[in-house]
């Protein structure tokens, strides 16, 4: 409770920083520009961030050469991002010197000492650097490098806390997302996220609930549920005894599930990403349960191995995993799954590489999001001695996804002649005389159709598949005389 209200006013401190910048900007048309790194979390973070600046007086741009405020919401997970992020930050020295152009640097990557080190070293003219846990003080960060003209540097390592009540300015009005926990407890022993974003720490159930009946009265039909570890909400506080207020009965992930279900105005609920080992029965009878919960699942495998799994920290065996897909598949009709696979983790044999083809084959993910191991600083597979060459790696990415695509493409013809229900996001990007939607199942289906149609959902025919989308016809409401 104390907690509750000491962020409270944190939040009506930054408040009123926001006001302060407003004032600053006032009549001098500020734009900003910002890029998005990392995953849905990350882009949720964004939207934040383009809240509390739009309530700043900035507007947004794409045109680098007027930009006033460039920000940049990095992401660490894999190295391809470093090098993307110093990139940018070179081409902006000739701005920050003809037009004052301030430069902050937020998110995961932050979090990281030697990129810091490397920021302040290599890249002086850095106005803001902050944190996971220090985002909400983004406009207090940005007075103080205005009025100052010194760089801030605000990085917290302690686990952040929850802070309710942000401005948001969201990406779409049709598709929200809603982060409902946050940090990571599993250390993956490849993966970098538990360190860049602390401990798990949940929301509380009427702060989530009120936010998605805020969304459903602005009139969003899909809300997806975000965290690092989504279907552990509300565990490390039951089981630490860490208090939290009831509300609608919710006091888990599968409770949360229900009650969003009930929420009227919302046709569709997804979460992303959970961890196998939280899939617990009843998470998979609310799923099974509750219509507007989709039946498209994310359940990451990483690798098909046992002993790789061991190594990984993943916490079940192949046969574990294979038995919670069956037990899903019986349970929640229509279900489809995706996964993401890590290929060349150090030690990875061919021969264990095989068994995750094996898993693939078995299952028939519905999407499969490929990765070759990438070494994190500082995380014990970074550290193990048998580190896989590259070229290995290549030849076992090729190799997955060549199985995968052949699935797709097998599993495309199951569509062929049924009926789909598509929510519809907006006209198609390659062809503007087409519109776009997405079925239960993920899948991008395109149409022709009236663009009064977008928002909302529409039953299309599946007429041909084109690998990565499908083609629809709409589907008479009257049915046709003979
Ligand atoms: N919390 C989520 C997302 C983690 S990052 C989850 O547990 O699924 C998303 C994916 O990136 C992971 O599932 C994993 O497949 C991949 N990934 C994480 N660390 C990686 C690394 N060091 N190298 C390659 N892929 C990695
Ligand atoms: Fe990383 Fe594993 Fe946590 Fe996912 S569950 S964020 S892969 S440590
Ligand atoms: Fe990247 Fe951070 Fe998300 S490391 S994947 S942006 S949690």
């Amino acid at each position: 409770m104390e907690n509750k209200s000491k962020t409270r006013k944190e939040i009506e401190k930054q408040k009123e920083y926001i006001k302060k910048v407003k004032e600053i900007n006032k009549d001098k048309n500020q734009k900003y520009s910002i890029l998005t790194m990392g995953c849905q979390l990350n882009e949720n973070d964004s939207e934040k961030i383009c809240g509390m600046l739009e309530e700043m007086g900035y507007t947004k741009t794409e045109s680098q050469n007027e930009v006033d405020l460039a920000i940049f919401n990095t992401c660490c997970v894999r190295e391809n991002a470093e090098d993307k992020l110093f990139g940018k930050l070179g081409e902006l020295k000739r701005l920050k010197e003809q037009k004052g152009t301030i430069i902050a640097i937020g998110g995961c990557m932050m979090q990281e000492k030697h990129i810091t080190d490397k920021i302040k070293q290599s890249y002086p003219y850095t106005d803001i650097i902050f944190g996971t846990h220090t985002l909400h003080k983004l406009p207090e960060d940005l007075y103080k490098a205005l009025k100052e003209k010194k760089r801030q540097e605000d990085i917290l390592d302690i686990d952040g806390k929850i802070y309710e009540d942000l401005p948001i300015k969201r990406d779409s009005n049709i598709k929200a997302s809603v982060t409902i926990m946050n940090g990571c407890n599993n250390f993956c022993s490849y993966c970098i996220v538990p360190y860049v974003r602390g401990r798990e720490r949940s929301r509380e159930p009427k702060a989530i609930i009120e936010e998605v009946r805020e969304i459903a009265k602005q009139g969003y039909k899909e809300v997806t549920l975000l965290g690092q570890n989504v279907n552990s909400y509300l565990r490390v506080e039951r089981e630490k005894g860490i208090e939290f207020e009831q509300y609608e009965g919710v006091n888990s992930f599968a409770t949360l599930l229900r009650a969003i279900n009930k929420i009227e105005g919302i046709e569709r609920i997804r979460f992303v990403s959970p961890h196998p080992k939280d899939f617990t029965d009843d998470v998979i009878e609310a799923i099974a349960d509750c219509d507007k919960v989709c039946k498209l699942v994310h359940l990451p495998l990483q690798s098909g191995n046992t002993k790789v799994l061991k190594e990984m920290n993943r916490k079940y065996t192949k046969e574990q995993y294979l038995n919670l897909v069956e037990k899903m598949k019986e349970k929640i009709s229509n279900l489809t799954l995706s996964t993401d696979i890590i290929v060349g983790f150090p030690e990875e044999t061919d021969e264990e590489f095989e068994d995750t083809l094996d898993v693939v084959e078995k299952v028939k993910f519905e999407q499969v999001y490929m990765f070759i191991y990438s070494r994190r600083v500082g995380t014990p597979g970074d550290r193990m001695e048998n580190q896989i060459p590259e070229e290995i790696k290549h030849k076992r990415f090729d190799k997955l996804k060549a199985l995968v695509e052949s699935q797709i493409k097998e599993n495309n013809q199951k569509y062929l002649g049924t009926i789909q229900k598509v929510l519809v996001e907006g006209t198609s990007k390659n062809n503007e005389h087409m519109l776009t939607g997405r079925t239960d199942s993920n899948k991008v289906v395109i149409f022709e159709g009236d663009k009064s149609l977008i928002g909302n959902m529409v039953e299309l025919e599946i007429v041909s598949e084109h690998m990565w989308y499908l083609k629809g016809e709409t589907v008479p409401t009257v049915s046709k005389e003979r």
